[in-house]
């Protein structure tokens, strides 16, 4: 199945819960808008494209289940709805951008609510489809940078449970893996939540990709052992000089790499590229809950004091100058980023 889903039949969206995974398969459904801004906050649902297709659905909700009589009530009921999915995480611009995309489409002046209504769910699957093409178009640009007998150091999930289908930075992989290329990927296993070790490595014994699942702190280790060919990551939002702002340590890993001349690739969709901040600097970056970090049980006991406390931000800024190429739907971008971000996003990249 997809990541997630809409259900005719119940008119519910049907969701991967995240937060099993690798222990179990669990589908969520949700009825409500309310509900789908909390799996995004609660990470039930997380990875850039993810969160923007599910507040895309999480406004076909509002309207499919909204009491409104008349089209100026249901447009206020999807106002309220999408600013509550708004601020529900605040890093990835897919969210707002995915929200934008729906509410733009739709033709206030149609007459009736159920109009309205099939309007904004349809505009929501084809959100989902096109993220699905996207990811896909993006994985044949990127997997033409991978060669056969490559050791690829991955960061974070960016497979398909990041996004509806296929995946970003894990679908390049997947590509070149589908190619014939034999590839091995060190998967780090991104502290505090564990998108590395949980699903990407989840994902990866699905699709019979070797890997091997390393701590964070060992990856300058394995970059300095030139065994590793290249470094792959996805983006929350990148700004218009190139400044990639994705899961914490993508920084610390991209500066090691550089130091070992190791190439960098950032692959997302320009779904993901905000030309309106000039840099990473100006990206809000999330603060989490301190306990994401102080919680983890090793060997069934505590890993630190009772009353410690603890600094948890979601993502970093991993500065354009450490970054070899951004792999988009659109082609590969190479430096200059500032004037060739802005030629990908409108599709006129030679
Ligand atoms: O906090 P998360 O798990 O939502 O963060 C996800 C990432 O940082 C991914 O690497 C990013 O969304 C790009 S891949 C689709």
């Amino acid at each position: 199945m997809r990541t997630i889903e809409w259900d005719a039949r119940s008119s519910e969206l049907r969701l991967i819960d995240q937060r099993m995974l690798p222990e179990e398969l669990k589908i969520a459904s949700l009825s409500e808008p309310r509900q789908a801004a909390e799996a995004i906050r609660d990470m039930m649902v997380r990875g850039a494209p993810a969160i923007g297709i599910t507040g895309a659905f999480g406004l076909a909700l509002a309207a499919i289940h909204s009491k409104a009589r008349t089209t100026k009530e249901l447009r206020i009921d999807l106002e309220e709805a999408a600013s509550l999915l708004r601020e529900a995480r605040p890093t990835a611009v897919n969210l707002g951008w995915a929200l934008d995309q729906v509410m733009d489409e739709i033709d206030w002046e149609e007459s009736s609510c159920d109009k309205l209504r099939i309007a904004v769910l349809s505009s929501a699957q084809k959100l989902a489809d096109e993220d699905v093409a996207t990811n896909r178009r993006m994985a044949e640009n990127g997997a033409v940078l991978i060669d056969d007998g490559d050791t690829i150091l991955h960061h974070c999930n960016t497979g398909a449970l990041a996004a509806v289908d296929w995946g970003t930075a894990l679908g390049v992989i997947r590509t070149a893996h589908e190619q014939g290329k034999r590839i091995h990927v060190l998967v780090d296993e991104t502290r505090p939540r564990l998108q590395g070790s949980r699903l990407t490595a989840w994902e990866l014994q699905q699709y019979h990709i070797p890997y091997h699942i390393i701590s964070d702190n060992a990856a300058g280790f394995f970059l300095q052992s030139g065994k590793v060919n290249k470094v792959l990551f996805g983006g929350d939002r990148v700004a218009a000089n190139g400044d990639v702002v994705n899961k914490i340590g993508t920084y610390m890993l991209a500066l090691a790499a550089h130091d070992n001349a190791v190439p960098v690739y950032a692959v997302v969709p320009t779904s993901s590229i905000d030309l309106s901040l000039a840099s990473g600097e100006l990206v809000p970056i999330e603060e989490r809950d301190p306990n994401e970090v102080l919680s983890l049980k090793v060997e069934g006991r505590a890993t630190a004091p009772r009353e410690a406390t603890a600094l948890n931000p979601a993502f970093d800024i991993t500065p354009y100058r450490l970054l070899t190429a951004i792999v988009t739907e659109n082609g590969i971008v190479y430096p200059p980023f500032l004037e060739n971000l802005g030629k990908a996003v409108n599709g006129n990249l030679k």
